[in-house]
């Protein structure tokens, strides 16, 4: 199975893949790993020996033609799966036609509640007593498309943002994984 991961920040859960793949727990093969501007997580893929790419939104002149110049990168790798890890751009219907139910994206929050940017910080805003992580399909909407997994995270009295999501975090790298691994053998 060809991934393609793409990032936008530090990049523990592009790590949590590579460690598995060099496992052996995970049967596929990270081809590339793409991002939307230079950031921990690529410095991982070249560590790694991966294959690396940027594709800057100020490059371009608008949003259209940075989704054709990303879509045109990804598809040059020929994906089975391309995995968001952690992207923080909303790519156009496009590009998400053009992997059909082949994107993976991973949310620190239980969908559908608290979609978007900032999941962690909404789902604390609110006063939830359990939030967690989804993987799911990226379809048109932002973090609306099919659920593949859930996990559970209990808020604590005294988490602030970074707390929570650090512990988030660390379901989301097990789940995944784990995910992606099903995927692999019942695609
Ligand atoms: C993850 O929690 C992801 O869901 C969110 O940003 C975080 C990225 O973490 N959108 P990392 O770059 O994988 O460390």
């Amino acid at each position: 199975m060809r991934i393609v991961v793409m990032v936008s920040g530090s990049g523990t859960n592009l790590q949590s893949l590579l460690d598995a793949v060099r496992a052996g727990t995970l049967d596929a093969d990270v081809v590339a790993v793409g991002a939307d501007k230079p950031c921990r997580g690529i410095e991982r893929a070249s560590e790694a020996g991966i294959e690396d790419f940027v594709v800057l939104p100020g490059d371009y002149p608008d949003r259209a033609a940075w989704n054709r110049a990303l879509e045109e990168k990804i598809a040059s790798y020929d994906p089975d799966y391309v995995v968001f890890a952690g992207f923080m751009r909303i790519v156009d219907a496009r590009l998400v036609a053009r992997f059909e139910r082949r994107i993976i994206n991973t949310h620190p929050a239980l969908l559908p509640s608290f979609p978007g940017a900032h999941g962690v910080r909404d789902a604390l805003a609110h006063g939830v007593k359990i939030t967690g992580v989804t993987v799911h399909l990226v379809d048109s909407g932002v973090d609306t498309g099919p659920i593949l997994a859930q996990a559970a995270v209990p808020v604590l009295d005294n988490d602030d943002e970074q707390t929570l999501h650090e512990r988030i975090k660390q379901e989301e790298r097990t789940l995944l994984v784990t995910t992606i691994k099903n995927l692999a053998t019942c695609p």
